[in-house]
Order: structure tokens, then sequence, then C-alpha cells
């Protein structure tokens, strides 16, 4: 193997070959939040910094969580343990979690003059323990998987700091997107801007994919998906560094709701395409399988089944997609607390075996 091509220092690959659509032996896997409550580690090392925000505020501790995983399950990436809402945070919205509510904003965007003051902030400075947890977590790796690190998309960024929490309808930023949409422009601006700017500066520290989190693209209309969601995150990958350690460093794009748009998104400068799980896959990997990879899309309600349903579902998911190169195994959307360990560790195996034995079939 050609050494400029192949850093020394990745022992597993497989993720950034199916990424890249080359064969890979099996069909890698790691699952979206794959670091969470589901796992009894986690909490315990939650409970020791005393909240969520400490525990990502705190690289040694965001290191440790984000290698729990891969000490029980053999997936073949990390995650950069972190949170979307760390960017309008660094911008002053002031992020906090409510006991048992999720993420709110103790100042949201309602206004235009605090809309007209907002800026992206230098990731250097502001986000600094994001890119230390990046560093020590690949050093921590020593090889073992390729790091991925992330963000949220403008659009699903813009959503929080709009509505100031999460919603149902989300109706501050509907009233916005109708009533004053140049405001909202302006805030996806600076989100575009903040992305970029914080998503090099993950790859500039180490990571070695990266994931645009698009979770509210899906509440848009087909033309209002394109205008403020798609137009932005196609902005921020046009501007992605594309190589660190002399190797590419793919981009992976999910929007929740996104599987009526897949042209568009496949088209988007993007390497990969992640899919939810009310995507037909067999359809999406004949209609985008020779443009990107795909990644999914398993149903992250079965990890609350018994064990051999797990597979059963799992082996599913695989003939969906076939044995053809450019399938990353993950789930429609993130590992929620009620997945039982056992059932991961099937899931896990199962892919790793059935994947092999997929690709020996003749065609
Ligand atoms: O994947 C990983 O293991 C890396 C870490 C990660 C977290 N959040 C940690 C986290 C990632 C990639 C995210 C992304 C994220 N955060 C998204 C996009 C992905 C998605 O799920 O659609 C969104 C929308 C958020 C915003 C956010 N952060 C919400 C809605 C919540 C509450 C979730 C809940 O279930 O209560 C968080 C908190 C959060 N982020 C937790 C974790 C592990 C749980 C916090 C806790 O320990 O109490």
């Amino acid at each position: 193997m050609e050494t400029h091509l192949q850093p020394t220092d990745l022992k597993n690959d497989t993720l950034l070959r199916a990424l890249a659509r080359e064969p890979t032996a099996y069909t890698p896997i790691w699952l979206m939040r794959q670091a969470g409550r589901y796992l009894p580690e986690y909490n315990a090392t939650r409970a020791k910094a005393g909240s969520f925000l400490k525990l990502a505020k705190t690289p040694s501790l965001a290191t440790e969580v984000a290698l729990q995983p891969l000490e029980r399950f053999a997936l073949d990436a990390a995650i950069l343990f972190s949170d979307i809402l760390t960017v309008p945070d660094a911008m002053g919205l002031g992020l906090y979690f409510a006991d048992g509510e999720g993420p709110r904003f103790e100042r949201p965007l309602r206004d235009e003059a605090a809309i007209g003051r907002l800026a992206a902030p230098d990731p250097t400075v502001e986000l600094r323990y994001v890119l230390d947890a990046v560093r020590e977590t690949r050093r921590a790796l020593a090889g073992r998987v390729p790091l991925i690190g992330f963000s949220g998309s403008p659009y699903t960024l813009a959503c929080y700091m709009i509505e100031g929490s999460g919603s149902d309808d989300w109706r501050a930023v509907k009233e916005m997107l109708y009533s004053r949409p140049d405001l909202l422009h302006r805030i996806l601006e600076v989100n575009a801007r903040a992305v970029t700017d914080y998503l090099n500066a993950q790859i500039e520290a180490g990571a070695q994919v990266v994931m645009l989190f698009d979770t509210w693209g899906g509440n848009l209309t087909a033309a209002g998906y394109e205008e403020f969601s798609l137009a932005y995150s196609r902005r921020v990958l046009g501007a992605l560094r594309r190589e660190a350690d002399g190797r590419r460093v793919p981009s992976i794009l999910f929007t929740r709701g996104g599987g009526v748009w897949l042209d568009a998104i496949a088209a988007s400068g993007c390497d990969a395409v992640g899919l939810d799980w009310t995507v037909n896959a067999a359809e999406a990997r004949r209609n985008f399988g020779n443009k990107v990879a795909l990644q999914g899309n398993l149903d992250p309600a079965v990890l609350a089944a018994p064990a051999d349903r797990v597979r059963e579902q799992a082996r599913r998911v695989l003939d969906a997609f076939g044995a053809a190169p450019g399938h990353v195994f993950n789930l429609g959307h993130g590992i929620s607390p009620q997945a039982g360990v056992e059932a991961v560790a099937a899931l896990v195996d199962e892919v790793r075996a059935y994947s092999m034995q997929i690709r020996k079939r003749r065609p």
C-alpha cells in the first residue's frame, strides 16, 4: 500500500473506503449518538461531570465517552463527543439544559437588532474546547478507527436559535420565514460562515470525516428546503478543506425527512447522503449509488427489540442496500436512551457477519 495515500496510523479505514465507494471486506458500521445514555458507563461519566454541558466542555471527559462505545462494540468509527448547539452557544445565545426538557437558549433570536449583531465565532477561541476534544480523542484512538467531526446544518441551527428550544411545529421559525425571510437569510448567512469555519477547524484538529446534521430540514416545503436549507449546506460543503494527512476528508449530509429530495441532496457536493428510516434503500441505491455513498437506515426503534429480531432487521437493511461498494450502515436517526446494550451488540455483530456473507454470493 502506498504510504502517501495511507497514513500508517489508521488501522481500520473501512469507513473511509466505503465513503469513497471503494470495495470493503464488510459493511462498516457506526451509530448516530453512539455515545449516550443507553450506556451505563456514559451515565456514570456524566454524573461525575455534573451535567451534559460540563461533560461536553471538558476535553478529557468528552474523549472518555467518545471511546466508550468502541470498547464494547466493533464499530468502524468514533464520533466527536459534543453537540450541534455549541455553535449558537459560542455566538452568545446561552445554551442550557433544563432537567429532562432538552436544550434551551436564554437569548433566542427574536428581534432585528439581535439578528443584526449576530456574528460567526472564531472556533479557535470560542470553541476551543471542541477542538481540544478532537485532538485528544484522535490521540486516544491511536489510529484504531477514523474520527468523525460534525456540525448542525445552518438551517437546523437557525431553528433552535429562533425558537429557543426544540418544537413540534417550529412556529417562530415559520413565522419569520414567511413574514421576514430577509432576517432568516441573514441568520443563515452567518451560520453558513460559522459552520464552515467550525468544520474546517475540526478537520485541522484531526477530524477525518465530517457530517452535517440537518435534523429539521424536513419541516420545510420543497421550495423552502432548497432556499433555506440546502442552499446553505451546499455553500458549506463547497468551502470545506478537502484533504488532511494526504487523504480526502469525506462529508456526509443527513437530512431527517429528506427522502423526498434525495436528487438534490445527492447533488449538493457531499460524498455521502445519510438516509432516515423512511427511505427505500434499494431504490436510493439504484438512483444515487453511482453518485454518492449512502449511510443508513435501520429504524432506531428496532434496538428496543430482542436480539434475534434486531439481527433479522439488520439483514433486511443490508439486503436492501446490496453488497456493492458505498454503503455505511447506521441508524436512520440517533440511538435512543431505551436501546438495549445487547441489541446494539447483536446489531454490530450481524452487520459484520452478514455483510461478509452477501459479498461472497454470486451476482
Ligand atoms: O453521536 C454521538 O455520540 C456524538 C454526540 C452528539 C450529541 N448530540 C450528544 C448529546 C451528537 C452528534 C449530537 C447531535 C445533535 N444534538 C443533534 C443532531 C442529531 C439528531 O439527533 O438529530 C441535535 C438535534 C442535537 C440537539 C440536542 N442535544 C438535543 C435535542 C438533545 C436532547 C436529546 C435528548 O434525548 O434529551 C441534546 C443533548 C445531547 N446531546 C445528549 C447527548 C449524548 C443527551 C444529554 C444527556 O446526557 O442528558
